[in-house]
């Protein structure tokens, strides 16, 4: 099973990622945690890239070709053998955000962001995706308060942020609403340990007793049928 986590910064994605693995070890899976820019030494290195600003002097194709090009990585040496040997994935943000970040903040065309996703991606498509959600004055509290930039220059740049964060999540509600079978979006506004629940619950209810316990995940055919056995 291949879960990722999707929504805004300060959303509470990799806590709620860290918490989910853990119950799912305690009770008896096996899990593997990643995380994205990143996931594997090369897209590791691509995150450092993207991540330092360097990257935004390229423009906004060129970081959305890397964040592919880190991703493509990522599925070839974590995702996919780690899928393949049965175990359950769960992964701090993935394709979503590059639909969500590259196409608001970056202003990429939605039918490119679509190609380079069919792409890179293929029928490697999350089983379940949770979108943390909150609004967006929640999530620059949290953001200015785990920056301690609370003051005037906050002030200055409240509205546009305000905007931008309305803008992402608004996104991240789009992808959702597309992709209904696929997404659930949670909210994040609830104490930690009750998202963490809730989340629990609705994994639990859709994994099977045996994923992440022996049986491998069946190879599927590019229309997401499994693959007939030889
Ligand atoms: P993180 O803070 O969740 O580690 O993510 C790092 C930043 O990278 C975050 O601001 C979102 C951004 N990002 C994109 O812009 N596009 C992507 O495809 C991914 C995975 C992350």
């Amino acid at each position: 099973m291949f879960i990722t986590f999707e929504g805004s910064d300060g959303s509470g994605k990799s806590t709620q990622a860290r918490l989910l693995a853990h119950s799912l070890r305690r009770a008896g899976h096996d899990v593997v945690e990643t995380r994205e820019p990143g996931g594997s030494p090369r897209a590791e290195a691509i995150r450092a890239l993207l991540l330092s600003g360097k990257a935004a002097r390229l423009g906004a194709l060129a970081e959305t070709v890397l964040f592919n090009a880190a991703r493509a990585d990522h599925l070839r040496v974590t995702i996919r053998p780690s899928l393949a040997r049965g175990a359950i994935v769960i992964c701090d943000r993935f394709a979503d955000s590059t639909r969500a970040y590259q196409g608001v903040l970056g202003k990429m065309d939605d039918d490119l962001l679509v190609a380079a996703e069919a792409a890179v991606v293929g029928d490697t498509a999350p089983d379940l995706t949770i979108i943390l959600d909150l609004p967006a004055e929640l999530t620059l509290e949290r953001l200015g308060a785990r920056r301690e930039t609370v003051g005037e220059a906050a002030d200055k740049f409240e509205e546009e942020a305000l905007a931008h964060h309305d803008a992402l999540r608004q996104a991240f509600l789009d992808i959702a609403a597309l992709a209904p079978a696929r997404c659930v979006v949670v909210s994040a506004q609830a104490p930690v340990e009750e998202v963490a629940k809730r989340i629990f619950a609705l994994v639990m209810d859709r994994v099977s007793p045996e994923a992440g316990r022996s049986a491998p995940r069946p190879a599927k055919n590019t229309d997401g049928r499994p693959k007939r056995q030889r």
